[in-house]
């Protein structure tokens, strides 16, 4: 695969999980903000994006459109309906009139916590794509997968199984994050990272051809932070980050999104 040669412009992304509320986003957004603009961040060499709880999509979404900040928005899950009697659930067309430009799915949490399997994964997925959201496909093994299978197997699958009813040239970001490096401060070094996205973007290379496999953006998450973001990028099959704990502090994520300047630093 000659993927080379495409620049994917790498991503850096905070799921907040169930962390703030929509007072405190704003405060939180704000302060992002500031710090990089002070930084001169430029946001089209190192995307944002930043995927708050529901009830904050809508002031977030405000505050970026307000202040003209140019970074994303992204939700934490998605039905698999389109609209009807599904108490509790969003659907995709909602999001995206809020401006949303990605949605997780398949999230750990949501696979163990709330029993989602592959299909249901694969449905969220579509519906998603079908209303023009990029899905941010989350796939990991967890430590007895990784010891009775090793580290790509399940997450291969996992991303299979996701994509197999999308249609080709769907945009998607796929997120490898090894459930057992999530919240633990142990994050996969990032030789395996790199050996698990580059599986992961093979196997998309057979499902959609190399063209659209080489555009795809892999990300890698699984307790990132500023100390150690810059050697996970260095790596040629990781296009970004998906941040879950550090993503909540203002300064240490504007750290992370800056990991460019550790990297010539170091
Ligand atoms: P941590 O960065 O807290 O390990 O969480 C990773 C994650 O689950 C992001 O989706």
């Amino acid at each position: 695969m000659n993927d080379q040669q495409i620049t994917r412009v790498p991503l850096i992304a905070g799921n907040w999980k169930m962390n703030l509320d929509h007072l405190q986003a704003i405060a939180h957004v704000q302060k992002l903000s500031w710090t990089l603009k002070d930084a001169r961040h430029d946001y089209g060499e190192v995307e944002v994006a930043v995927f708050p709880p529901f009830t904050d999509l809508r002031s977030v979404q405000t505050l970026l459109s307000a202040d003209r900040i140019p970074m994303k928005l992204g939700a934490q899950d998605v039905s698999p309906n389109s609209v009807g009697a599904y108490t509790g659930d969003i659907a995709a067309s909602f999001l995206a009139k809020l401006e949303t430009s990605y949605v997780l799915v398949g999230h750990s949490e949501r696979r163990h916590g709330h029993g989602e399997d592959d299909q249901l994964v694969a449905a969220k997925t579509k519906a998603a794509v079908g209303s023009g959201l990029v899905p941010v496909i989350c796939v990991g093994e967890t430590a007895e997968d990784l010891e009775e299978r090793g580290a790509a197997a399940v997450p291969v699958e996992q991303l299979n199984a996701a994509v197999a009813a999308l249609p080709k040239d769907s945009e998607i970001v796929i997120a490898y994050e090894p459930v057992w490096a999530i919240g633990t401060g142990n994050s996969a070094t990032p030789e395996q990272a790199e050996s698990v996205c580059a599986a992961l973007r093979h196997s998309l290379e057979e499902k959609f051809g190399s063209e659209q496999a080489s555009r795809t953006r892999v990300l890698y998450g699984g307790s990132v932070n500023s100390q150690n973001v810059a050697s996970i990028l260095r790596l040629p099959n990781i296009d970004g980050v998906l941040v879950g704990g550090a993503s909540i502090d203002s300064q240490e994520f504007a750290r992370i999104v800056q990991y460019r300047k550790h990297v010539t630093a170091a």
